[in-house]
């Protein structure tokens, strides 16, 4: 049985006095939850958010991976440097590296996520199709190319060692403009979609991995799209840079 999982994705917020009390506040509200909790902040908070969070059941991830060990890759972080900060997670390929940041080469991505299994590191693939695309018919193409190439040469021998998280450009609140917000509705094929695509591609293992969503979750939308079938659980930004709805978030989670 797969258990669900709520991940806070702080991208570039917060600061060095507020980050702890966060990360604090976060794992004191959802102890007792029984969903797998995961926070990924910033890169230099790593260090403070790890202390804080020993001994408590909330894991760490980190909000992207460098594919090599090491180098001159200035500007960039390595798997072994975050497995050194206690990291467990790593989001790959999130659709704001996709937009603003040209992190479209799936193939690259793939490099990534063999890179983090290598590691012992949980990846957190994001595909997820832009606002134009879905309007052109074009969701299932884009998903396809970018589970395809993304997922290329990616083994596994346990379900837990990969997570895939459908973010559609469009729904992430900070690039959602005047769009129409998502609905559970809008995500039913596509995860079921999804899950085909896994179990095509990973046999058995794929009923397992866990499918996740990201985009505009809230605590008035997010037991909507937990019941939609075959997803796992969420990815959360703007509402997980407050303990107390992101604790909600995360008890209604553990509700449905
Ligand atoms: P949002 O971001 O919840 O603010 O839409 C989600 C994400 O980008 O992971």
């Amino acid at each position: 049985m797969k258990s669900k999982i709520a991940m806070a994705n702080w991208k570039m917020h917060g600061d060095r006095a507020t980050w702890r009390g966060l990360a604090r506040g976060i794992a004191n509200g959802t102890a007792t939850s029984g969903v797998d909790v995961v926070i990924c902040p910033p890169y230099p908070a790593l260090a403070d958010v790890e202390e804080t969070l020993k001994g408590t059941s909330v894991s760490l991830g980190a909000p992207n991976v460098h594919q090599f060990d090491k180098g001159a890759y200035t500007g960039e972080v390595s798997a072994p440097i975050l497995k050194e900060f206690g990291c467990k997670y790593v989001i790959i390929g999130h659709s704001e590296r996709r937009e603003y940041f040209g992190e479209n080469n799936n193939l690259d991505l793939a490099e990534k996520i063999r890179q983090c299994i290598r590691h012992d590191l949980v990846p957190v693939y994001c595909v997820g199709e832009t606002w134009q695309q879905r309007e052109e018919g074009k969701t299932f193409t884009v998903l396809d190319e970018q589970l395809l190439d993304g997922l290329n040469d990616v083994y596994i021998s346990m379900p837990d060692q990969l997570i895939v998280a459908y973010e559609p450009v469009w729904a992430i609140s900070a690039l959602i403009g005047e769009r129409k917000k998502p609905t559970a509705d809008d995500l039913k094929e596509v995860f079921r979609y999804m899950r085909q695509a896994m179990i095509a591609k990973y046999g058995e293992l794929g009923h397992d991995i866990r499918l996740i969503y990201g985009g505009s979750v809230g605590e008035s939308n997010v037991k909507s799209f937990m019941e939609v079938e075959g997803l796992n659980g969420v990815l959360v930004g703007g509402a997980s840079l407050d303990d107390k709805v992101f604790s909600d978030i995360v008890q209604k989670i553990s509700e449905v």
